[in-house]
């Protein structure tokens, strides 16, 4: 036996998560921890310098200099005729990006939910299907969206295959970087990545200290947010999340109080440094205008420069009675809208939105419907999870949201110069 392998199996921390919502059931957990050790010994995903980088981006939005644009799958897939090439979803961020810029007058900056977007936190643990009841898809990193006994059987070396397509998908970004320099002005510059830091024995196995400062960064992506179903403050995910220095992001739905906000606030942000948190709210079109000025004002009396971001896709989700999940354009726009003209009353910055999109021509969510024809959501059905924008959904949604972006004193002025 070698010395690393006895090491690894007297650990005193096992990699099983205990007391962590949203975990798999691993039928092995001798196998995880296996798995968990490699994971250990391969070379981080990003650099703790870029991570920092993206944190004094996010502190120009959060000081309201800038607008955060973050977005693509509900769930990335490893490999298939479905997959989307990297070039085309950053060419799909930095289109939009470029009408945000314009139409807002400030940076925006860009964010994919990608290179690690692997793990779905789902609400049954079971799928069933006629008679067959099968364990629930949980990402590519968990399992095979594939309905058979087989591919749904959760298993740990899909989490060594995460590794691996994240790592592809980084480096398609660099090779964008070096050659396609237009695309990267369009992206402000520069590209960041982003996922629900859900599965933690991954995200646990990719944080390292960083030498001399002994600073912890979780390095399987640059920004790291905790999940609605995830986000307990006594909870280990959000312990996992205040342990890191990257800048990380805690998505809050309808239930989320004055009080959760101030926990989270204490245990991620203490020293209230801008561009280190984001809240992430998706409430709901008809709701946002009740529910989020008092989680906005909570954080402004708790003197947090925490980034408010809108997901308008999570809050909006509805299943037809064809059993298909979808979620309207309509809805969307109202929740973006709602969120902006909120923190316009309150004075405080509608920081950035939060999307499901590809650039593909799909048709996952319900455009208005044109009198006397249905909208036929099962032409183009094609994401392993939720409901997505399409590439042409994705850009006018921007173009109606940019404008009511402008600073609001730019606005003014404007209409002085005008006058
Ligand atoms: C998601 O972002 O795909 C998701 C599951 O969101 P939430 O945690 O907000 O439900
Ligand atoms: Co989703």
């Amino acid at each position: 036996m070698t010395a690393a392998a006895s090491t690894a199996r007297s650990a005193p921390d096992p990699p099983y998560a205990p007391g962590a919502h949203q975990q798999p059931h691993w039928p092995e957990p001798g196998e995880l921890t296996e798995v968990v050790r490699t994971l250990g010994s391969l070379p981080a995903l990003v650099s703790p310098d870029d991570c920092d980088e993206l944190r004094l981006r996010l502190a120009a939005v959060a000081r309201g200099e800038g607008f955060l644009l973050q977005g693509g799958d509900c769930a990335e897939l490893f490999a298939g005729p479905l997959i989307e090439p990297t070039r085309d979803k950053l060419r799909c961020l930095a289109d939009m990006a470029a009408v945000l810029s314009s139409g807002s007058g400030l940076p925006t900056l860009t964010v994919g939910r990608l290179a690690g977007q692997y793990a779905k936190p789902r609400s049954t643990y079971t799928e069933t299907r006629g008679d067959r009841v099968l364990p629930v898809y949980r990402g590519d990193a968990v399992n095979d969206l594939r309905f058979d006994a087989r591919g749904r059987t959760p298993n740990p070396q899909r989490l060594l295959a995460a590794y691996r397509a994240a790592n592809r998908v980084l480096s398609d970004i660099r090779r964008l970087r070096s050659r396609n320099h237009t695309l990267f002005t369009d992206l402000g510059g520069d590209f960041f990545t982003s996922h629900e830091a859900l599965l933690l024995p991954y995200e646990r196995a990719l944080a390292r200290a960083v030498p001399v400062s002994g600073r912890e960064y979780g390095l399987s992506g640059h920004l790291l947010w905790i999940g609605e179903r995830t986000r307990q403050p006594d909870g280990p995910h959000v312990a996992f999340a205040a342990s890191v220095c990257n800048p990380v992001a805690v998505k809050l739905g309808p239930t989320a109080t004055r009080t959760d906000v101030a926990e989270l606030v204490e245990l991620l942000d203490p020293h209230r440094e801008p561009g280190r948190l984001a809240f992430i709210t998706r409430l709901g079109a008809s709701a946002v205008h009740d529910l989020l000025p008092p989680l906005v004002d909570e954080a402004l009396t708790l003197g947090s420069p925490a980034i408010w971001v809108c997901d308008p896709m999570h809050g909006n989700t509805f299943t037809t009675a064809d059993g298909i999940k979808t979620r309207r354009f309509e809805a969307i726009w109202t929740e973006v809208r709602g969120f902006i003209a909120v923190h316009q009353a309150l004075g405080t910055h509608p920081g950035g939105l939060h999307l499901e999109l590809t650039s593909r021509d799909v048709t996952e969510c319900m455009d208005a419907q044109v009198p006397g024809r249905e909208f036929r959501l099962d032409l183009r059905y094609e994401t392993a999870c939720d409901p997505r924008l399409n590439g042409s959904q994705a850009l006018e949604l921007a173009r109606l949201a940019a404008p009511l972006l402008r600073p609001r004193t730019e606005l003014m002025r404007d209409a002085v110069t005008l006058g």
